[in-house]
């Protein structure tokens, strides 16, 4: 039993996708075109934002916005410790200093209550600005979604707002999720801050055919620097006023990704309801005390997206053991994330220790994700929660 199926997904879609692709090859255009200007407006809509640009993958998309943003050696950017790489790899390779955050241990987003003890105890202000420990300039605060579920915004955008920091959303496993803001009402992860970031990644509830990414802001001036180092720092062509990159979407995943957008709702309602099948079985057959279930914290907040489950992650003391089990029974799961970022080799120079960000340690060694997409079976689910039943009996 595969974590992930999407082949009945590509199967109801197949015609439209490879018409789509035709058309791309017949046209000759692969590289930013009509395609992709269609799907930055249909997304753009979908959000709720005033502009969208296409580019290559969810790493550059945060590249991208970093580099726009003039982020670069001397600043710091706050962001959590539980999050894919990129996330932390992306400052680093701007020049910038990754400040790890610890999660709420419920939601596994960015704890607020971490982030204001660090700003209240670690850092400084000088001539208006925040400075970190090391007397960096802490310029941005990266929120990330994790597995379809938004962060507590409200109370980073009080602490954004009084240290004026820019607030880069990672929002590649959320797109479509909501948030009910206490000042701007409902709002679309990756539209509460400066820059949205996504992620089209084959697995992502909006998956292309390879790798795609996109970006939302608000501001218009933002928009046209972000396009500007979407292209090498060029606005005029061979004409480079910045170092930027090339961070271009191409035709066919914008193709293939128009065709999928129109139905990124009704796969996320059926994530959510695979999810609530989940939440049965497992009440049903006594294992709540014993697993502990994914946290629906804006469940009763008149959401419809409050959580678009991207990944459905359980935690329990023995994952490693129930993992193993599960392999045996044929369910495949996985570990997101085994390690903190600040216990990634590569980010030793940041001087983390082992003991400094309990929660994401905890959870590095405490969460399992167990199989969810939308067409996942009511059948599949059961042989799950039994698979996890035997386990603990
Ligand atoms: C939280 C997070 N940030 C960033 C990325 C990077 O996206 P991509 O794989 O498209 O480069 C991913 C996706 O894998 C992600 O899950």
């Amino acid at each position: 039993m595969p974590l992930l199926d999407l082949s009945e997904q590509y199967r109801a879609l197949e015609g439209q996708i490879l018409a789509a692709i035709e058309r791309v090859l017949a046209s000759q255009r692969f590289i930013l075109g009509p395609e992709g200007e269609a799907f930055e407006r249909a997304v753009a809509a979908y959000c709720g934002s005033p502009h969208a640009l296409g580019v290559s993958s969810g790493t550059d998309a945060l590249l991208n916005a970093f580099m726009a943003l003039g982020i670069g050696p001397g600043d710091a950017v706050i962001t959590s410790a539980y999050s894919f790489f990129a996330t932390g790899g992306c400052i680093a390779r701007v020049g910038a200093r990754p400040i790890l955050i610890d999660i709420d241990p419920t939601t596994f987003n960015l704890s607020p209550a971490a982030l204001e003890s660090y700003i209240d105890n670690r850092c400084r202000k000088s001539s208006g600005q925040l400075l970190d420990e090391n007397g960096q300039t802490i310029r941005a605060i990266v929120p990330v979604h994790l597995f379809g579920v938004c962060c507590e915004m409200d109370r980073i955008h009080r602490i954004s707002e009084q240290y004026q920091l820019d607030v880069i959303e990672d929002a590649a496993q959320a797109l479509g999720a909501e948030y009910q803001t206490s000042h701007m009402g409902v709002r679309k992860a990756g539209t509460m801050g400066e820059v949205g970031c996504f992620s089209f990644y084959p697995s992502k509830n909006l998956g292309a055919a390879g790798d795609a990414g996109l970006i939302i802001c608000r501001d218009e001036k933002l928009a046209e620097k972000l396009r500007i180092f979407r292209q090498h720092g060029m606005e005029r062509r061979y004409h480079h006023q910045f170092i930027g990159g090339n961070f271009r979407l191409d035709e066919i995943q914008a193709a293939i990704l128009n065709v999928k957008l129109p139905h990124l709702e009704k796969w996320s309602a059926a994530r959510r309801a695979a999810a609530d099948r989940y939440r049965n079985e497992f009440e049903q057959r006594g294992l709540t005390g014993k697993i502990t279930l994914p946290a629906e914290p804006y469940r009763d907040r008149g959401l419809t997206n409050h959580h678009i489950y991207h990944q459905y992650v359980i935690r329990t003391r023995r994952r490693d053991e129930l993992r193993e089990h599960l392999a045996k029974c044929d369910i495949d799961t996985a570990i997101y994330y085994p390690l903190g970022l600040h216990e990634q080799e590569c980010f030793a120079y940041l001087g983390y220790k082992k003991g400094d960000l309990p929660e994401t340690e905890r959870a590095t060694r405490q969460t399992l994700a167990l199989p969810i997409y939308p067409e996942i079976s009511r059948e599949a689910q059961q042989y799950v929660a039994n698979s996890i039943a035997n386990f603990f009996e």
